[in-house]
């Protein structure tokens, strides 16, 4: 009877996945020119979960990622589901919060309107999406800002505007697409334990998409490969670090080990990467 009535009340079950992605592929184009961008990708996203996702350049990490944030419906072959339920065609937009990998700040808005835009765009009156979004601001560091405009701030604070916005759409899941990647190596590695702080704080789950194995290793519950091109995925390695985590897990024996392993499956991805972009007759 508690089960039912946590089902109806839209929880998850105990033990189920908050997504699950279910022989998912997504082909570009018809006949000669088409391009099968993933294949086959079967994830389970536990709640509360922080998983990394790490692949190639190219592999199908975006395409991945805007299917699961509904931006692109999946081809017929497989399903998404969300606490079980399949989702039709267009249902998952708004579901997810999202971070695409450009950060899409409007310079002409102020740093507060850039954070409030989602729950505008939501219905939300603009008095209060402001009311919630100011309450953020000394958290992610940005107090004192909000009337300043994107070109004004530094790379990382821009970034953090941006996580912000993803942060107040307040939905289960949130979806991160390198958010870090333009960043320089300091400035990566503050914003990562800012990051793991926010995220130990609010405890969303999490999907984070990267290209950086010490990144993914250190932010994540579970690391999750895809493969060259077209992308599926290659294998999962749960990460059992301690929590909360510092930058001195970096140099622990069981990190460098998980990335002794992980090293070696990406770069085995990343080698048919480079030799069938640069074999081609
Ligand atoms: N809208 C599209 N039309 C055609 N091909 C696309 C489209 N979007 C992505 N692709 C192709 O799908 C593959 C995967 O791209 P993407 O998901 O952006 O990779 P990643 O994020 O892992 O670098 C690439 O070969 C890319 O050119
Ligand atoms: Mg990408």
């Amino acid at each position: 009877m508690a089960d039912l009535a946590q089902a109806q009340a839209g929880a998850t079950m105990p033990g189920q996945p908050y997504m699950e992605l279910v022989n998912v592929w997504k082909r570009f184009g018809e006949g000669d020119k088409q391009t099968v961008a993933v294949r086959n990708v079967d994830l389970a996203i536990q709640p509360g979960e922080f998983v990394t996702l790490i692949g190639p350049s190219g592999c199908g990490k975006s395409t991945l990622f805007n299917m699961i944030a509904g931006l692109l419906p999946s081809d017929s072959d497989g399903s998404i589901l969300v606490k079980g339920k399949a989702q039709q065609d267009g249902a998952l937009l708004g579901k997810v919060s999202f971070m695409p990998q450009r950060d899409l700040l409007f310079p002409w808005r102020t740093v507060l309107d850039n954070a409030t835009l989602a729950l505008e765009v939501e219905g939300m009156p603009k008095r209060l999406a402001r009311q919630k979004a100011e309450a953020l601001f000394p958290e992610f560091g940005l107090k004192g800002f909000e009337q300043h405009y994107p070109h004004q701030l530094s790379g990382g604070m821009r970034q953090r505007v941006a996580l912000m916005r993803t942060f107040l759409f307040e939905r289960d899941l949130i979806l991160l697409d390198e958010p870090f990647g333009a960043l320089d190596a300091l400035t990566r590695s503050m914003m990562q334990r800012w990051l793991l702080d926010i995220w130990e704080k609010h405890r969303r789950t999490v999907l984070f998409i990267t290209h950086d194995i010490d990144e993914a290793i250190f932010l994540g519950d579970k690391v999750v490969v895809m493969t060259a091109r077209p992308g599926t995925i290659k294998c999962q390695e749960t990460i059992t670090l301690p929590r909360p985590r510092d930058v001195s897990v970096v140099t622990t024996p069981e990190f460098m080990e998980v990335k002794k392993k992980l090293l070696a499956v990406v770069e085995e991805e990343s080698l048919k990467t480079f030799a069938s972009a640069t074999m081609r007759p």
